[in-house]
C-alpha cells in the first residue's frame, strides 16, 4: 500500500507480533517527487526492535537516516513525499493512522529528540514549563504538581541549579543544557519508544560524552526501547545493543553491536570503521576516508550503490544489487556479493590491486602494506582493519 504522509486509511491491518516485540518496520520506501526526478531516500528498510533493547542506525551524512525515522514517526517530510510500507508501534500500523491517533502517540508513547534542541524547545516557553507539556495534555496533571515533576526531572538529567533554572528560557541557556532539558522533556510520559536523531553532533566532545551516557542510563534504567541515530560509528560504540548500517537508503549491513565490530561484513561499515578513531586502536593506527562521495539520490547507480566507491568492487556489482541476506551467524546480516572476511572477498581485493583500482590502492596504503597481492593475501582473518 502506498499512501502520502498526510494520507490516512482506517483499517490497520491486524498483525500478529512477538510479545517483546516493539515496532516492525515492513519494507519502508520514502520518496520526494522533485522537478529533477525522484529521490528515493529510504528504498525497502525492513526492522524488528524488541522491547528494552536500543538500536543504532548509522551511515554517513545523506543516506536516509533521518528521513526513516521521520517516515515512522509521521512527522512532516515537506510536500511532494510518498511512503509505502509499514510501521507497526505495539501492533499498530503507524503509517495507516489519522492525524489525531498519531497526536495522542507523539510524546507520550513515542518520543523524539533531534540535533538541534530549538527544533522542539519552543524560544518563548520557560523549560520548566515545557518538560511537563505533554504531561500536562497528555496526563491532566495539575500545575503544581507538574512543576514538582519538571523538577525532579531537570535534576534526574543533571541540569545544575535546576530549582533556578526551571523559570529560564531556552536562549538562556548553553548548547548542552538545552539537549538535556529536551531530554527531560522527551522522558516525562515515559515513552515505550525513544528516537535520538543526531543528539549531540552540535556539541563539543566533553558533553557529548555526557549527554550519550546520560541517555544509555536512562534507557537502561527505565527499561525503554531506543533508536539513536547517527552518523558516527564511535557513538554508538558500546552503547546501544544492535546496529543498523544504511546507504543510500537501504540497509546494508545488519547485526548485535558485537558483532559489527568484531565480525564486521560489508565494506561500507569497514570503511566507516577505519574512518573513526577508536581508543582501543593503537595511537599510530591510520584513520582513512572513505574515497569518493556518496551518491546522489537521485541518479543511484546500477547495481550495488557502493560500487564507485568499494574497494572490493567486482563486475556483478554493477549489474545487480545484492539484497540483506542472512550471514549464518544469529541475526547478522548483510548485502553484498563480496563480503569481508570471505575467500571471495580476498581475491576480490587482489584482483582489484593488480589492476591499480584507486579505492583498493588507498586502503593498502593506509594498511601500510606492501602493494604486492602477496602481502595484503596474508592479512588477518575477518578483514582488513
Ligand atoms: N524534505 C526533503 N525534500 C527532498 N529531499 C529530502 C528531504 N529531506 C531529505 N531529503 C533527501 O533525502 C536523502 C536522505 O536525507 P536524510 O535522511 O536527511 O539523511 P541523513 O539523516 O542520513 O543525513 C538526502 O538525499 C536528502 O537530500
Ligand atoms: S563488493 Fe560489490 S556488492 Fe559488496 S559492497 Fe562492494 S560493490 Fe557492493
Ligand atoms: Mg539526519
Amino acid at each position: 500500500m502506498t499512501i502520502g504522509v498526510e494520507g490516512t486509511t482506517a483499517s490497520a491491518a491486524a498483525k500478529t507480533i512477538l510479545d517483546s516485540e516493539i515496532l516492525r518496520v515492513e519494507d519502508l520506501h520514502t520518496s520526494f517527487f522533485l522537478p529533477i526526478g525522484e529521490l528515493q531516500a529510504v528504498r525497502g528498510v525492513s526492522f524488528s526492535l524488541h522491547r528494552g533493547r536500543s538500536l543504532g542506525i548509522v551511515g554517513e551524512s545523506g543516506s536516509g537516516k533521518t528521513v526513516l525515522a521521520r517516515s515512522i514517526m509521521r512527522l512532516n517530510l515537506g510536500a511532494n513525499v510518498e511512503i509505502s510500507g509499514s510501521a507497526f508501534f505495539e501492533g499498530r500500523d503507524l503509517l495507516v493512522l489519522s492525524r489525531r491517533e498519531m497526536r495522542r502517540i507523539w510524546g507520550s508513547d513515542i518520543a523524539m529528540i533531534f540535533q538541534d534542541p530549538m527544533t522542539s524547545l519552543n524560544p518563548m516557553v520557560k523549560v520548566g514549563r515545557q518538560v511537563t507539556e505533554h504531561l500536562r495534555k497528555h496526563n491532566g496533571v495539575g500545575r503544581q504538581e507538574a512543576k514538582r515533576v519538571a523538577l525532579d526531572l531537570l535534576n534526574e538529567v543533571r541540569i545544575p541549579e535546576a530549582a533556578s533554572r526551571i523559570d529560564r528560557f531556552p536562549h538562556e541557556l548553553s548548547g548542552g543544557m538545552r539537549q538535556r532539558v529536551s531530554i527531560a522533556s522527551a522522558l516525562a510520559c515515559e515513552p515505550s519508544l525513544l528516537f535520538a536523531d543526531e543528539p549531540t553532533t552540535a556539541l563539543d566532545v566533553t558533553v557529548q560524552h555526557q549527554i550519550l551516557n546520560l541517555l544509555s542510563r536512562e534507557q537502561r534504567q527505565r527499561n525503554m526501547t531506543m533508536v539513536m541515530v547517527t552518523h558516527d560509528l564511535g557513538v554508538v560504540a558500546g552503547r546501544t545493543d544492535d546496529i543498523l548500517v544504511m546507504y543510500a537508503g537501504k540497509v546494508v549491513e545488519q547485526a548485535s553491536t558485537v558483532e559489527i565490530f568484531d565480525k564486521t561484513q560489508h565494506p561500507y561499515t569497514e570503511a566507516l570503521m577505519r574512518s573513526i578513531p577508536r581508543t582501543a586502536q593503537a595511537s599510530h593506527a591510520p584513520l582513512v576516508a572513505i574515497t569518493g562521495r556518496p551518491p546522489v539520490a537521485t541518479h543511484l547507480p546500477k547495481g550495488c550503490a557502493f560500487s564507485p566507491r568499494c574497494p572490493y568492487v567486482q563486475p556483478r556489482c554493477h549489474e545487480e544489487d545484492p539484497v540483506l541476506a542472512p550471514t549464518g551467524t544469529s541475526g547478522h546480516k548483510v548485502a553484498c556479493w563480496y563480503p569481508v572476511g570471505s575467500d571471495s572477498n580476498r581475491e576480490a581485493f587482489e584482483r582489484n590491486l593488480s589492476n591499480r583500482l584507486p579505492q583498493t590502492l588507498a586502503v593498502a596504503e593506509s594498511l601500510g602494506a606492501d602493494q604486492s597481492s602477496e602481502t595484503l593475501i596474508s592479512l588477518p582473518e575477518g578483514g582488513l582493519a
